[in-house]
């Protein structure tokens, strides 16, 4: 790969630049050098006669052959979650650590990747939270990362849900075929079905779908609610106090909150 690089002043930069695209550039950064005057680098696989840039300053620079996929996969390591889990991409060759599950996430569209402190606080509370045997719905699913470590951690049934038609769909394609993920909210769960209930989306969605998450959960069933600012925990803790759910455990860290509450 090779660099050209020009100077040019702001006025004639957009023309250069339709001329660098027409040359078929892989790409072009900018650097502003003063108010008025801008260096544009633009990469090309070959070396040409740039005699047509000559009242630009042009200089041709050897560029080192990036793997940018090889960047953007170490970008994305495999990594320890709470005490039993681990995230890790679907390129990750690091084994899984003694003692823990393995989720596969491939990060993608869907918000969910792990690296997140609202969704390592969910898989954190969550992992003390469910039971095997569990039925589980993940409310608010996004990459559906929260509802493939309820089963991993022995839940023997995983619904979940998005608005996000996107994100289901992206969520689908890589979560085993166990778990059902479709676009749409609670409403079209019936009474009484889940043992827990996981919500990691906001205070407002938390507040304003408390009754409905009544209305889904078992007696005595469990709920983890996350995606809170602590500035907002009061609010959900009266909306869900007004369930007579029990307060179970709260964690703050960084700037969220994630609670589990039970129905007792
Ligand atoms: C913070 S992300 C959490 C994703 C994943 N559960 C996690 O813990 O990493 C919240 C997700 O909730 C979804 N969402 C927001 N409001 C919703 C609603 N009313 N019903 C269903 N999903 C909703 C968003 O599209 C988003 O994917």
């Amino acid at each position: 790969m090779h660099s050209l690089t020009i100077e040019c002043t702001q006025d004639e930069k957009d023309e250069l630049l339709g001329r660098l695209w027409e040359l078929d550039t892989a790409g072009v950064t900018e650097e502003d050098l003063t108010a008025n005057r801008v260096s544009l680098r633009a990469f090309f696989n070959e070396v040409f006669e740039a005699s047509e840039f000559a009242a630009f300053d042009p200089v041709w620079q050897e560029e080192p052959n990036v793997d940018w996929q090889a960047e953007s996969e170490a970008a994305w390591p495999g990594r320890p979650v709470g005490e039993r889990l681990f995230v890790a991409p679907p390129w990750c060759e690091e084994p899984t650590p003694p003692g823990r599950e393995r989720l596969v996430i491939n990060p993608g569209i869907a918000f969910g990747t792990g690296a997140d402190t609202t969704t390592q606080l969910a898989l954190e509370v969550l992992e003390r939270t469910v039971q095997p045997g569990d039925r589980v719905f993940d409310f608010g699913t996004g990459s559906g990362i929260l509802a493939l470590a309820a089963l991993r951690l022995g839940a023997a049934q995983v619904h979940g849900c998005d608005i996000d038609h996107d994100a289901v769909v992206a969520a689908r394609a890589d979560m085993p075929s166990e778990i059902g993920l479709f676009t749409g909210t609670l409403r079209s769960i019936q009474p009484q079905w889940a043992d827990v209930i996981f919500a990691n989306i906001n205070a407002e969605t938390v507040s304003h779908n408390a009754e409905e998450m009544k209305r889904v959960l078992k007696p005595g069933g469990r709920l983890i609610v996350g995606g809170i600012p602590p500035r907002h925990a009061d609010r959900v803790i009266k909306a869900l106090g007004a369930q007579e759910w029990t307060l179970r455990e709260r964690v703050d860290r960084d700037i969220w909150v994630c609670m589990a509450w039970e129905d007792k």
